[in-house]
């Protein structure tokens, strides 16, 4: 029961690994509210978990958005311990055909959504004196890849907002921390795969990315997410965890 009584924020919470989070804080004993574009997913999920879980339709591109979700865990919980800034959007393309509105819609998901995040909940746990930030990015974010402009800037600047972050409120009582998954298999990696013209040739080179060979759950993210969520980590501050089966090793 390592989140007894702690309240968390899991921005994308309704798939993938922000669902396998939200399950696994819930069986830790915290209390969970799932900010999720999808809101009929989120609104299923948090059904489905029971008391301890709600959900709140949210895009975390918009301000309004972020203001709302804080506003609702206080209204219903009183307090916000834990914020797991997931929500992300993926984008394949070619540094030339990737238009304007692509570039911006990635850059505002993956690293506009988690500072409004923080803009508006990060005071509440400054307060407070206590807090944990969690910021989900991606081996994207540490190593360069083709076609991967847009999403791998967007999670490479995910990890120094999360160092900007630990270093500007190092002495809060706030912890920044960053897990940067490999290849996990989720609906967004379906999706990926989908793009591709021989589906089980796309698996193939899938299971060979990381050295493991084999595609990593959503649950052994989640895993790490709750490392660092937990009182388990408190001497991380700004620390960033690869969870990729050996990827970033080579
Ligand atoms: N699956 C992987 O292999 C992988 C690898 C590295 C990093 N990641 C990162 O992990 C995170 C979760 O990915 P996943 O694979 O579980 O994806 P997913 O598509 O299964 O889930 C993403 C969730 O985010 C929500 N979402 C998307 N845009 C949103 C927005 N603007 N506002 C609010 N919610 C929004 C979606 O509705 C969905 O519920 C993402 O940040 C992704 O970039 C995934």
């Amino acid at each position: 029961m390592r989140l007894q009584n702690k309240i968390s924020i899991i921005t994308g919470g309704a798939s993938g690994i922000g669902e396998a989070t939200a399950r696994r804080f819930i069986a830790e004993g915290g209390k969970v509210l799932i900010a999720d574009r999808n809101v009929a997913a989120a609104e299923r999920l948090a059904g489905e978990l029971g008391a301890n879980a709600a959900a709140i339709e949210c895009d975390v591109r918009k301000e309004a958005s972020a203001i709302a979700v804080a506003e609702h865990a206080l209204r219903l919980w009183g307090q916000i311990d834990v914020l797991v800034n997931n929500a992300g959007s993926e984008l394949n393309r070619s540094y030339n055909e990737t238009t304007s509105d692509e570039w911006d819609m990635v850059l505002e998901t993956d690293l506009k959504g988690p500072w409004l995040l923080c803009k508006h909940v990060v005071p509440h746990m400054v307060t407070r004196g206590s807090g944990s930030v969690v910021n989900v990015s991606s081996l994207n974010g540490l190593v360069g890849f083709p076609l991967s402009t847009a999403y791998g800037s967007a999670k490479g600047g995910l990890v120094v907002f999360t160092r900007d972050m630990a270093i500007e409120l190092a002495k809060s009582g706030v912890r920044f921390n960053c897990v940067c998954p490999g290849v996990i298999q989720t609906p967004m990696m379906e999706r990926w795969t989908k793009l591709m013209p021989d589906q089980q040739q796309a698996q193939a080179m899938l299971r060979g990315v990381m050295p493991i060979g084999r595609m990593g759950r959503p649950e052994e993210v989640a895993g790490a997410i709750l490392f660092f969520a937990s009182d388990d980590s408190t001497l991380c501050q700004g620390a960033v965890l690869s969870v990729d089966g050996g990827f970033t090793a080579q």
